[in-house]
């Protein structure tokens, strides 16, 4: 299918796409063919494989599940920035923390989850509008929660460094506050400040598994995430999202997702790709 060092037939590449829809969701077209063997060919040589067939076999067999998650992380896209889609860290600020403020005040816990966090930037860049709301955060009983399909983007989120490239977002006076440079030699890096840090937990999770969360949300961010699956497995997303969202919490989503399923007459447009939650429910 694709010229190079390793064989890559018509059949191997659907046995790659079967095993990617199965485990994480995501769709695979033909045309990413070029894109599969770029990003698998490096997994053949340092796994000292001759071809994909015994790639394939590898993943599809019983012990597979290891080289399983590392052929998903380097099939996905990480893509992400602080203060991506900038309106909607604008209306968690205005609409959402209002309420969810006062209700931390009054002792309740207030549940954010970023789904799909890659490494950690959406989760910071909440973590920062929380602190510039509600000051004494952290003496309230306020947490996000990030979760990523991709080990290695859970530990760059817990590490919390990043190149000074990634923060050309983030205002001046927010950098000099909640950033510090870290030193050394090569690209400079900022560390994110520890009372950001301490409001975030980052754990891996796959969105087709089952959730370990016992309490709803007060907001999801979903964000740039369902857009690589394919219809049946969003719809059946947004089904669980209702589930795990409070009564009037809100969903965040990419700018070219939209909610549907039978999950979409429980949300109401609040805003450009926001959403609040309508169905009914214990707080
Ligand atoms: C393009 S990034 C979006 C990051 C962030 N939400 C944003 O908008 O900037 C998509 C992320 O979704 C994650 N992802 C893909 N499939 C997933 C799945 N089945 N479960 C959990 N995360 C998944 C990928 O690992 C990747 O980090």
């Amino acid at each position: 299918m694709v010229p190079g060092e390793y064989v890559l037939t018509e059949e191997d590449f659907h046995r790659i796409a079967s095993i990617l829809h199965d485990h994480a969701g995501i769709q695979l077209s033909e045309a990413k063919a070029a894109l599969v063997y770029a990003r698998l060919a490096k997994r053949l040589r340092a796994l000292g494989l001759e071809n994909f067939r015994d790639y394939c076999a590898l993943v599809a067999g019983t012990d597979g599940l290891g080289e399983r998650q590392k052929m998903v992380a380097a099939l996905t896209t990480n893509v992400t920035r602080f203060y991506r889609e900038a309106h909607h860290f604008e209306h968690l600020k205005t609409r959402v923390l209002p309420g969810l403020v006062e209700r931390a005040r009054r002792g309740d816990p207030v549940r954010i989850w970023s789904a799909g966090c890659s490494n950690g930037q959406e989760a910071y860049t909440i973590a920062l509008v929380l602190l510039s709301a509600m000051p004494d955060v952290a003496r309230h009983d306020v947490r996000v929660l990030a979760t990523d399909i991709d080990p290695n983007m859970i530990e760059e989120g817990r590490a919390a460094s990043y190149p000074e490239a990634a923060l050309s977002d983030v205002p001046a006076d927010v950098r000099r506050k909640w950033f510090h440079r870290v030193a050394g030699p090569g690209e400079q890096r900022w560390q994110v400040a520890e009372e950001l840090r301490d409001l975030v937990a980052f754990r891996e999770l796959n969105l087709f598994a089952k959730w370990p969360m016992k309490k709803r949300f007060d907001v999801i961010f979903c964000r740039n995430v369902v857009i690589y699956f394919d219809k049946p497995k969003q719809a059946e997303l947004w089904t669980r999202f209702s589930a795990a969202l409070k009564p009037d919490g809100a969903l965040y989503i990419g700018h070219s997702e939209r909610v549907s399923g039978p999950a979409a007459e429980h949300f109401a447009a609040d805003g450009v790709t926001t959403w609040r939650h309508h169905k009914g429910g214990a707080r």
